[in-house]
């Protein structure tokens, strides 16, 4: 856990800024609960997506699979490296640290076992606490897997 933004690694908040910048052009009119995700490849390049909403609500997609997905789409096989996750209520202050949901950490666990190293995750509200996970598998235990198949 760091104190804030300021306290993580240059390299990390870097990327957490950019994760703040997919925020902002989050779509998301229904909820209004804005989420921005970046990820680092292991080539430096960064990805970021955001929550995209519906008027059929089930058919939009959170912010952590738009961009790991866009990865996938654009650089598959190139190693990710870490993402980060920022996210704000639009109605009030939003401080705690807003960890990924299931379907994301699911999807995430997806591209870690794929590439066979771990994807360092650090999340956030809109500012305060940062939490770091070395690995999806800290937030996922007993995944299911392609092994299972
Ligand atoms: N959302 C994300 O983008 N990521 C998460 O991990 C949790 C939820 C989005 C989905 C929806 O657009 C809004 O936040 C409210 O659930």
């Amino acid at each position: 856990m760091y104190d804030d933004q300021s306290s993580l690694p240059d390299a990390i908040s870097y990327l957490m800024n950019e994760a703040i910048a997919a925020r902002e052009r989050a779509y998301a009119p229904y909820s209004n609960f804005h989420v921005g995700a970046a990820l680092v490849l292991e080539n430096g390049k960064i990805i970021s997506g955001n929550n995209q909403e519906n008027a059929a609500y089930p058919s939009g997609l959170c912010a952590e699979r738009t961009a790991i997905y866009y990865a996938g789409a654009q650089h598959p096989g190139v190693t990710i490296t870490a993402m980060a996750i920022t996210a704000k209520a639009q109605d009030k202050p939003t401080t705690n640290p807003i960890p990924p949901c299931g379907a994301c950490r699911q999807a995430i666990a997806e591209y870690e076992i794929k590439q066979k190293t771990p994807i360092a995750i650090y999340f956030m509200g809109a500012s305060g606490q940062v939490f770091k996970s070395d690995s999806i598998e800290n937030l996922l235990p007993l995944l299911f897997t392609a092994d299972y198949l």
